[in-house]
């Protein structure tokens, strides 16, 4: 399949999607979104697919929603047609989804980073979210997912301000799981997401299910749905071959079911 915005390719068992319009520093426009969501979709139907990793270019992962693309519209238009909530459906990817951030990520391009399960950024990243300064505010999930992320204090100074901060402080707050050297980035991810490819497909899905979780409900209930899916995985052959490969001192081989 042909892809204007974005590169899309398979590494060994991982989804690896690129984008790329480097022209606007990777900005979010429709047919970016429209793309993602076929690349996901594709990468969802492949069984051998374990984990998706999205990234951009060294210089940036992206600059945010297309700033261009938005300033001709008018209330009436966005609202009726709901614009930008085909995000969510990105949100909601069912495989593991690493962000592999290098340069800017602002924006949306800093909301589409935590959309993924987790982030791991170059020395040179730059998170923000700059939308205060356009005279809007983050639309992509930014004043929800950042708060949850870094807190109040920290999301409030960078969506008031609209400055950024780098990998440091970004992996200082919470926002990003670990910093890398620019040259060692893909790799990096690549390896994390190889990794998680190569474990039971249920349980990592599951496990994905049940962190996720810990954002949406109050600790009783998701306590109570993380118990309900440890008891399923022990209707899996994945849970009894993994067990069984510990005590008899072996690779466990699963199968994925
Ligand atoms: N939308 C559209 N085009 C963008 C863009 C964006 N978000 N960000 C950068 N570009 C374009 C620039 O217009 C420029 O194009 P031209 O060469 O045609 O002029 C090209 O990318 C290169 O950018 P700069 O020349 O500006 O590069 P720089 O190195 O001087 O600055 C930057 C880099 C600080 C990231 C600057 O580009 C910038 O401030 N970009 C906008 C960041 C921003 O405000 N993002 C939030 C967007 S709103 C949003 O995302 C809403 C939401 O939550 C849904």
């Amino acid at each position: 399949m042909a892809y204007e915005t974005l590169i899309v390719e398979t590494r060994g068992n991982v989804g690896l999607v690129t984008l790329n319009r480097p022209q606007a520093l990777n900005a979010l426009n429709s047919t970016v979104l429209k793309e993602l969501k076929e690349a996901y979709a594709a990468f969802h139907a492949d069984e051998t697919v374990g984990a998706i990793v999205l990234t951009g270019s060294e210089r940036a992962f992206a600059a945010g929603a297309d700033i261009k693309e938005m300033q001709p519209l008018e209330f009436a238009d966005i609202y009726k047609s709901d614009f930008i909530s085909g995000w969510d459906e990105v949100a909601k990817a069912r495989k593991p989804v690493i962000a592999a951030v290098s340069g800017f990520a602002l924006g949306g391009g800093c909301e589409l980073a935590m959309m993924c399960d987790f982030i791991i950024a170059s020395e040179t990243a730059k998170f923000g979210q700059p939308e205060i300064t356009l005279g809007v505010i983050p639309g992509m999930g930014g004043s929800q997912r950042l708060t949850r992320a870094v807190g109040k204090a920290k999301a409030m100074d960078l969506i008031l301000t609209g400055r950024m901060m780098d990998a440091a402080e970004a992996e200082r707050s919470g926002l990003v799981s670990r910093v890398v050297a620019p040259e060692r980035l893909l790799d990096e991810a690549l390896a994390a997401a190889e990794k998680i490819a190569s474990l039971s497909r249920p349980s990592v899905m599951m496990a994905k299910e049940a962190v996720s979780r810990a954002f949406e409900t109050t600790l009783e209930e998701g306590l109570r749905f993380e118990r309900r899916l440890f008891h399923s995985l022990f209707a899996t052959d994945d849970q009894k071959e993994g067990m069984a490969a510990f005590v008899e001192k072996r690779k466990p081989a699963f199968t994925h079911r």
